[in-house]
């Protein structure tokens, strides 16, 4: 069951405003969530595309890193728009699994999920998990405060330091498993929302989220795993 819409609000709390009453419904939140998805989901794919040149070599990778930092305001620009779309997705995320447990007064415990896959089940508390390694993973390459030998110029460098350390690898490549089955469900119901495809069991929608979450899963833990292996060095 879902929270009632603002429709079915009583007059005095239904927020006044085209915005405001978009953001208020559970589509509207549902459709911002979708939105700042594909967002993010682009910033992903730009990202494994750059960290796949660290099988180039160090001077490829540092190049594209010191290129990227020479764009200056425009960067700052990007990084802007991120981390509105996050906190957007994040705030969204929590408003409407509150409303959901508060619809229902008799939770579903005793009810075996039928259709529901493990990517869906694991949605809200891998959205937690990758929150928690958004942060740490910030400390470590960006800011370099949780880094044993970080140098802000070498990347190559500090990716390498980095996973040559077992645990570190281990904890990534599971953090990859993580982000692979939100992707997963996430593309799934974002294609939903969107209206993108009609409303059955698609195949193609499952197609489409399944190629991507694959995709951007082995891009990211190809890296940890090369380095630990010697591949790169
Ligand atoms: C094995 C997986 C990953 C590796 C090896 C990796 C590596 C890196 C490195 C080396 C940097 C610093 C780049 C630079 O300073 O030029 C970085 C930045 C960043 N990474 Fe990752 N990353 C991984 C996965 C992810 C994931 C899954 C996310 C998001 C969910 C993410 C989000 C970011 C963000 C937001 C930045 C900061 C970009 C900026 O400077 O504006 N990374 N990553």
């Amino acid at each position: 069951m879902t929270a009632p819409s603002a429709a079915a609000m009583p007059r005095s709390r239904v927020p006044r405003g085209a915005i405001a009453r978009f953001w208020h419904s559970s589509i509207g939140k549902k459709a911002v969530m979708a939105v700042t998805g594909v967002m993010m989901v682009a910033f992903l794919i730009v990202h494994v595309l750059g960290n796949l040149q660290m099988f180039e070599g160090p001077l490829k990778i540092n190049e594209y890193s010191a290129a990227l930092h020479r764009l200056g305001m425009l960067l700052w620009l990007a990084r802007g728009g991120l981390l509105a779309a996050l906190v957007l997705h994040v705030v969204a995320a929590y408003q409407l699994t509150r409303r959901s447990q508060g619809a229902r007064s008799v939770g579903y415990a005793d009810r075996e999920p039928q259709v529901s896959t493990f990517a869906a089940r694991t949605i809200r508390w891998g959205g937690v998990l990758l929150l928690v390694f958004i942060v740490l993973h910030l400390l470590h390459f960006t800011f370099g405060t949780i880094h044993p030998a970080f140098d802000r110029k070498d990347v190559y460098g500090n990716m390498i330091a980095a996973f040559q350390m077992w645990w570190v690898a281990v904890l990534y490549l599971l953090a990859m498993i993580g982000l692979g089955l939100h992707l997963y469900h996430g593309t799934w119901s974002s294609i939903r929302t969107l209206g993108l495809t009609r409303p059955s069991a698609d195949p193609f929608r499952r197609r489409v989220s399944a190629v991507l979450a694959w995709a951007i899963y082995l891009g990211f833990s190809i890296i940890p795993i090369a380095v630990f292996a010697g591949i790169i060095k």
